[in-house]
């Protein structure tokens, strides 16, 4: 069996948690749990870095000892991975007697070998801070940036770790194993830092007293980063697990971000090359996130709060909770590629919601299980011989999990994601045309319910492989899907054709991805400028609507006061507006709004759903088969539960719509102009 060992960096107790810790942690969580998906034995680590003299000072200025600090923050720290779902197996605090006790006997390991001397290390020294700093983290070249005193050239005497011994044999490693420091950006990072010279480093710290002692010098504490850096073997079972040790101490993953990868990448492998231990397997570092454009400080007040990002998401959309955390968790993996740099805007996360998951995954959800509840009494239809468009959509369910495992699997969160989204395509696609409604109303029952089986069966199967990026929302989905096992032992091979069980009962339930209807200002920030000029255009010549208005108008293009008022618009304004002739497949009334109908259209050769406030002219059945116009290019909405996928044409005098319709019979999906 597969053994996987993947590790976030040690988070600070300094600082509060933002978007970019959150984002190793998500990725981490990611990656666990697609390996666990895959069959392979995982083990995830993450903690809290509680030593150094940064954390000393932050206690000091919170007039608390350290130690009573740290007990403070970390449970935050562990409180948010809780919150956010994180499937970690263990969080490592560096306070802990566990980890001093393999930090102390790895250092003394190093200092037997020889590899750590008794030396004089030598920077600019801040009294009131008691720690070093390097020239260019001074303030003008000569000022501490905290108390913004000048500094003193001092020298300390000290342990250092004989780096430069290692530079040929760190370098032969980075060179000969491509897939040791990735990305590539990263790996050439490295390879010039490495070629240009290694000089030893002070590994202890005798005015840093907020530390672990140096267990043949206790006057001397570790320097924190090397002592930071074992976290990862002590929590392992170095020391106390010896078996686990052994079996994932060779597969160790080490997730960070680009700022620290000269410490995982170049002195952490050299560390344990010195004590005896063999290197990491890989170091992956991922990029940086800015904010609408800048780098997040905290002067600039530009932090991203993961836990209000998602609130405010929850709150606009009335998703649960934990469904806008995959929605977050989503945007980040989906965004940017592993390994690139990346912008966050609020903006970015709201178009994800609506366009990937609102439309292509939960509406795919919320279109087959009605029809299924309504003709077949709620039970999963038998899945009937293979016809017409059904070998493309098994074909493509058949290509899905490997295609999405060999990228996932690899960190390529991105394009991984980019292959399911591309399966749930076709899926969509195959039930526009394949039309189980269309089937149902010449009769014919049971293709009917092969489609709506086949639909079904390529949604467990997207669901089985989203359950790494979304965990709470497939979970929710597999619910309704009303499938007797659950979600968490199902594997990569049961994302295999035909497993879903005919006569299962299914649990509808309320939309997951509610579809945030757009404030204007929303709307700028989410679509590009093309669609919102053009949504700006369609209010103006509605007079006045917003997407958010009353639905009774919905039917409607022109001002009951004509149009007088409104101001011009050049053709191209115009010609943005896709109308088009459309056939009306089927029609019903929307339950609790006695003004609205729901239309099944059809344009051209692709269908699609329609709401309209014209229960009042219209009987739905007096509707079927009749041509009407549409604008088909408006974004889609949501009213009382049923997603709108443009808008009919009619004329409207405030209290009737009556509906436009071509003069002669025109094939649907002709251009109106
Ligand atoms: N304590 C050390 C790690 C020790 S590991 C043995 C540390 N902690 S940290 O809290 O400052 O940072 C933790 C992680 O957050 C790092 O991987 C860092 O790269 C990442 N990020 C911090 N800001 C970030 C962004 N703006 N964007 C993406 N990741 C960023 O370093």
């Amino acid at each position: 069996m597969e053994t996987f060992y993947v590790t976030t960096p040690i988070y600070y107790v300094n600082d509060v948690p933002h978007i970019g810790h959150t984002y190793t942690t998500l990725a981490a969580d990611t990656i666990a749990r697609w390996k666990r998906l895959a069959g392979a034995d995982v083990f995830f680590l993450t903690g809290t870095d509680e030593h150094g003299v940064n954390i000393e000072r932050r206690a000091r200025e919170a007039g608390v000892p350290p130690q009573a600090w740290v007990d403070r923050i970390a449970p935050q720290w562990q409180a948010l991975w809780k919150r956010l779902g994180i499937s970690n197996d263990d969080f490592i605090r560096t306070t802990e007697p566990r980890h001093i006790r393999v930090a102390q006997q790895l250092f003394q390991t190093a200092y037997d070998r020889g590899a750590i001397y008794k030396g004089t290390y030598e920077g600019w020294y801040c009294s009131s801070c008691e720690a070093f700093y390097t020239e260019d983290e001074l303030l003008d070249g000569q000022l501490c940036p905290i108390h913004k005193r000048a500094v003193q050239w001092t020298a300390e005497e000290n342990y250092l770790f004989r780096l430069s011994q290692y530079r040929d044999w760190i370098l032969r490693k980075i060179e000969g194993e491509p897939e040791f420091i990735q990305p590539d950006t990263q790996r050439n990072e490295m390879l010039s830092l490495v070629r240009g010279g290694l000089r030893d480093l002070a590994v202890s710290r005798l005015s840093v007293k907020w530390g672990i002692p140096v267990p043949f010098d206790p006057q001397q504490t570790i320097y924190v980063w090397v002592e930071a850096l074992i976290n990862y073997v002590t929590a392992i079972g170095y020391l106390d697990n010896p078996a686990r040790y052994q079996r994932f101490w060779p597969q160790v993953h080490h997730l960070i971000g680009r700022d620290i990868t000269r410490f995982h990448a170049v002195i952490w492998p050299c560390f344990l090359e010195a004590v005896g231990l063999p290197s990491p397997k890989q170091v992956w570092a991922h990029g940086f996130w800015t904010v609408e454009g800048e780098k997040m400080s905290k002067t600039r007040g530009n932090f991203i709060d993961p836990i209000g990002e998602i609130t405010r998401l929850a709150e606009e959309s009335g998703a649960e909770w934990d469904v806008a955390a995959d929605a977050f968790r989503y945007t980040l993996l989906r965004e940017v590629p592993f390994g690139q740099d990346g912008d966050y805007s609020h903006g970015a996360l709201v178009h994800r919601f609506n366009a990937d998951l609102a439309n292509d995954f939960g509406n795919l959800l919320n279109r087959t299980l009605p029809i299924v509840e309504r003709h077949f009494g709620g039970q999963i239809p038998a899945p009937g011989a293979p016809e017409g468009p059904d070998g493309a959509l098994r074909k493509a369910a058949e290509e899905v999990p490997k295609a999405a495992g060999q990228r996932i699997g690899t960190f390529d969160f991105t394009r991984g994601l980019a292959e399911i989204w591309r399966f749930l395509g076709v899926a969509n696609k195959y039930i526009d045309e394949a039309a189980p409604w269309s089937a149902l109303k010449a009769g014919t029952t049971p293709r009917a319910g092969a489609i709506l089986y086949n639909t079904l069966e390529a949604l467990r199967i997207a669901t089985i492989l989203l359950t790494p990026v979304l965990p709470s929302a497939t979970q929710r989905v597999w619910e309704q899907l009303g499938i007797a096992a659950p979600l968490a032992a199902q594997r990569l091979a049961d994302a295999r054709w035909g497993g879903l069980t005919a006569g299962a009962r299914i649990r509808p339930g309320t939309p997951l991805f509610p579809r945030i209807e757009k404030t204007p200002a929303l709307a700028s920030a989410a679509r590009p400028p093309e669609a919102t000029k053009q949504a700006t255009l369609l209010e103006r010549s509605s007079g006045g609507r917003r997407p958010g208005g009353d639905a009774r108008k919905l039917g409607s293009t022109t001002s009951s006061k004509g149009g007088t008022e409104m101001s011009e618009i050049t053709i191209e304004e115009f010609n943005k507006i896709d109308l088009r002739i459309a056939e009306v497949l089927a029609a019903k009334r929307v339950a609790g709004a006695d003004k609205l109908l729901e239309l099944r259209i059809k344009i051209g050769d692709t269908t699609r759903t329609l709401v309209a406030g014209i229960a009042q002219q219209y009987a739905p059945e007096a509707l079927v088969g009749r041509k009407i116009v549409v604008v088909a290019n408006l974004q889609p909405r949501r009213l009382r539960g049923v997603e709108s996928q443009g808008m009919l044409l009619a004329a409207n005098d405030g209290d009737r719509a009556i509906l436009l319709a071509p003069d002669q019979d025109v094939p649907s999906g002709l251009r109106v102009s």
